[in-house]
């Protein structure tokens, strides 16, 4: 290649180089990004009285406890965990550093996912992950109402 093509060539090449470099790290963070937990907003079906939070477990936002077995109730500070068809709760507010909407849930570990610095907390209340443990609150389930004493 003559020296001019060559030239030529790195000034036509290195913008779009750099660009997709540069965009390549945009998205790959805005990738990463998007493995971060979104909620849905949860606009009905619970209402909350003397720190018991109670939900109604047939309204319509409650609805991925069936079909992805967990939630962020964002509103109310609340992880819910549907497992063998009981309910377990827990603070959604990382014992790190307070994150509230980075959660992740692994079924084979039983375990939750803080991904803001990638804490784990076993979700049998007992057991320290990697960030401690997690505050659980008690539950009680009838006809389809689910309590969670937030006290
Ligand atoms: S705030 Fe959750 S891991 Fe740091």
């Amino acid at each position: 290649m003559k020296s001019t093509n060559r030239r030529h060539f790195i000034k036509q090449t290195c913008p779009l180089l750099i660009a997709s470099i540069v965009g390549g790290e945009a998205l790959v963070s805005s990738c990463s990004k998007e493995k971060t937990e979104n909620p849905t907003p949860i606009s009905g079906g619970y209402q909350i009285s003397d720190q018991i939070l109670t939900i109604d477990l047939n309204h319509a936002d409650f609805e991925p406890l069936n079909s992805k077995g967990w939630i962020n109730f964002l509103e109310q500070n609340v992880l819910i965990l549907k497992s063998n068809g009981s309910y377990s709760a827990y603070t959604n507010v990382c014992p790190h550093e307070g994150t509230r909407n980075r959660w992740s849930y692994s079924a084979s570990e039983n375990t939750f996912l803080c991904s803001n610095h990638d804490k784990t907390y076993k979700a049998d209340c007992k057991t320290a992950g990697s960030g401690g443990v997690l505050k659980c609150y008690s539950t009680q389930l009838s006809n389809n109402q689910l309590k969670i004493n937030l006290s």
